[in-house]
């Protein structure tokens, strides 16, 4: 079974889709691990669900986060998926997981991303930009702030009246599609990259 670990940083319902979906039997991957790097409501859906749940703390591994973080993963995982996880990963762990790390961001990228932007700080700068299109990226995760490659990206339209939560929510939707659907294709072992390029085979 292919191995996957979530990390978290928040609420976790792409979490929660993916535990189901793999729950369900539609999703063909085992969850090993799910880590948080702050309390998050997040760790209690993983405990219910019977998946070995981990706080590593940022403010007690100030600095050395993403070597920590790499400690409990160790090293043989077939995937690690950041789902609303909000620290930059550094260092050791992106040699060790290099193009296997994926990452999910609420927009659009290279649009609305990078150091700062998360959450529904995301949804507010688009709505005040007044763009007519916004979304949600797969992308694989290197040394920069949602610079990596793309794996997939789905598009949503908003709204002249729609306020950061609405447009959330549309977007929340159509990440639970894309997150799934980038995960089954590493699962099935059909993603290859070349540089900036992402072939699905
Ligand atoms: C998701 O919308 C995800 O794209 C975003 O956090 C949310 C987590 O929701 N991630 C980022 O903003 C990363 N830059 P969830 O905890 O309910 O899955």
């Amino acid at each position: 079974m292919f191995r996957v670990a979530v990390l978290v940083s928040g609420n976790g319902t792409n979490l929660q889709h993916l535990i189901d979906a793999s729950g369900e039997g539609r999703l063909p991957i085992r969850i090993e691990k799910v880590i948080a790097d702050r309390p998050a409501y997040a760790l209690e859906r993983a405990q219910k669900a019977g998946i070995p749940a981990v706080l590593v703390s940022r403010s007690t591994h100030r600095g050395r986060l993403s070597d920590a973080i790499l400690e409990e993963l160790g090293e043989d995982l077939d995937l690690v998926v950041l789902a609303g996880f909000l620290s930059i990963l550094k260092g050791r762990i992106l040699e060790v997981y290099r193009n296997r790390i994926i990452n999910l961001h609420p927009a659009l990228v290279p649009a609305f991303c990078g150091p700062g932007m998360y959450g529904l700080k995301v949804h507010k700068a688009v709505i005040d930009y007044g763009v007519k299109v916004s979304g949600c990226t797969v992308h694989i995760v290197d040394e920069g702030t949602d610079t990596g490659p793309i794996v997939l990206q789905r598009v949503v339209p908003v709204y002249p009246d729609d306020t950061p939560e609405t447009l959330q929510e549309r977007i929340h939707q159509e990440e639970y599609k894309a997150l799934e659907e980038a995960v089954r294709l590493f699962a099935e072992g059909r993603i290859k990259v070349e540089g900036r390029k992402v072939y699905l085979l």
